[in-house]
């Protein structure tokens, strides 16, 4: 391999408060199935063809039977912070707040307790996707009730742990659940209905604005709140009309953006939007607006779209937007990369480390004084180098880690406000719809035996951790 450009410390080095964490969610680690009442990937994963191999995440890294296990490892890492995300029908088996489990309200308890005690602050996430079944059987996040279930969990979560732990984000990617999971149908609950995408994604955002009062109606003064989205930039190649590029940035990004910054949807996508839009009502944009106390970016890839040939099929992770207006659509399904010149990770998305830095300045200038500190919640890449002897050299996961850090600190320099840094993920785990397949872990996981094997990545993160200058990579 090429090694990087040589910089000096001064050059690689982050600020001394900078946050440095790994990320991971409930339903891709937790396993212990029959601890808690079923969600959405639990049905999902039956599906035939829904995910890779048939996979599904009942016993998944078994991390509620091995926390102490795997607390250690992040201990061992150098951790300041830990994402995670709480399993919302492992606390309420229904969904609604007449179904607590105490059991699964103490398992976090221990969880949390083993983090603190080891000096790691634990920041969860309400809501990664795993969504009860029983409140799918009353639709969902479709139906405008889910913002108040949510919300309502929120506050319950507020008052159990809100004196332990200050740093919450209300959902992860609100933009996944509503277009891959009602749109493109490629994650649960498999739908293939953009009007109800539209609505989960309204739904979503309301809930999270209903949550943030919730929350701070219990814990008035000490929360810090937060959500977490993946904008990303979008681009077209010559066969696109410059318009659709609009719509999907409206869709993927401002859509997001705006109404949690700027307390209003984005009038072009509204209109863009037409009857669908009928689902925000009026106050909606107020309740979603609320003071926020910081913003969670996930990025991995610039986003890119072609006109496909006829027949063929993209691969997942691209949005599948329509609108009932008149102007043009978005093919059935864009291709991603319209630029086969791109490297690209395991996984087969592009590596676009440019892209996130052009990101995180265009939201200095889309949001000026509106823009609140950002932590970047989920960055990492898949690759499954072999283990030999008893050694994982993932170095094209650290080039892909050096380059994103890189241009972060870049960032930084420009005067971004972004105060942290969350690795995705700590270990391999159920990633979605491709199963056990793909491995984003800086620790990895034998799935049949569950044993941890931290890659050499952990160690070069552990070094970035400890100096907070990004470490060089040596040519190997
Ligand atoms: C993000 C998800 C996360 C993981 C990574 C690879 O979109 O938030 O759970 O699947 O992608």
């Amino acid at each position: 391999m090429s090694s990087p450009a040589q910089s000096s410390p001064a050059q690689s080095r982050f600020p001394s408060d900078f946050l440095w964490g790994a990320a991971t969610s409930s339903h891709q680690i937790e396993g212990d199935r029959s601890g808690r009442s079923g969600n959405i990937w639990d049905s999902f994963s039956r599906v035939p063809g829904a995910v890779v191999n048939g996979d599904h995440a009942d016993v998944a890294c078994d991390h509620l039977w091995l926390m102490e296990r795997d607390v250690q490892i992040m201990s061992d890492l150098g951790l300041q912070a830990y994402r995670l995300s709480i399993s919302w029908p492992r606390i309420l088996a229904d969904g609604t707040l007449s179904s607590r489990s105490p059991l699964g309200i103490g398992q976090y308890h221990r969880l949390f307790e083993l983090l603190l005690a080891a000096g790691i602050e634990p920041v969860p996430t309400l809501f990664h996707w795993d969504l009860p079944q029983a409140l799918e059987a009353r639709g969902g996040f479709r139906n405008r009730d889910c913002a108040w279930w949510f919300a309502d969990y929120a506050g319950l979560m507020a008052q159990e742990f809100g004196d332990v732990i200050t740093r919450w984000a209300t959902l992860n990617e609100p933009w996944c659940h509503a277009y891959l999971g009602h749109a493109s149908g490629e994650h649960a609950p498999g739908m293939s209905d953009p009007q109800a995408a539209v609505a989960v994604a309204h739904h979503q955002l309301l809930g999270h604005g209903l949550a943030l009062t919730a929350m701070r109606a219990e814990r008035p003064e000490t929360l810090q709140l937060g959500v977490v989205v993946n904008p990303a930039p979008v681009h077209g190649d010559a066969a696109i009309d410059p318009d659709l590029i609009r719509r999907i940035d409206g869709t993927l990004n401002r859509w997001f953006l705006d109404p949690v910054l700027l307390g209003r949807y984005p009038a072009d996508v509204l209109d863009d939007m037409g009857p669908w839009a009928s689902c925000v009502q009026p106050g909606d944009e107020e309740i979603i607006g609320q003071r926020l106390d910081w913003l969670g970016i996930n990025y991995y890839n610039d986003h890119f779209f072609t006109i496909p040939e006829t027949g063929t099929t993209g691969p997942e992770r691209t949005p599948h937007i329509t609108a009932p207006s008149a102007r043009p659509t978005l093919p059935a399904r864009p291709t991603l990369p319209a630029r086969p010149t791109l490297p690209v990770t395991g996984i087969g998305w592009p590596i676009t480390p440019e892209g996130f830095a052009a990101f995180l300045r265009r939201m200095v200038i889309d949001y000026g004084d509106a823009l609140v500190p950002l932590y970047i919640t989920e960055n990492g890449a898949a690759y499954d180098d072999p283990m030999i002897d008893g050694r994982i050299d993932d170095t094209r996961r650290m080039e892909y880690y050096d380059a994103h850090l890189r241009a972060l600190l870049s960032s930084i320099g420009d005067g971004v406000p972004v105060r942290g840094y969350f690795a995705w993920s700590l270990f391999d785990n159920f990633e979605w719809a491709h199963g056990f397949g793909q491995r984003f872990g800086i620790v990895h996981v034998d799935f049949d035996t569950l044993a941890r094997t931290p890659r050499a990545s952990a160690g070069w993160y552990h070094d970035l951790i400890a100096t907070s200058v990004i470490p060089e990579l040596t040519a190997s």
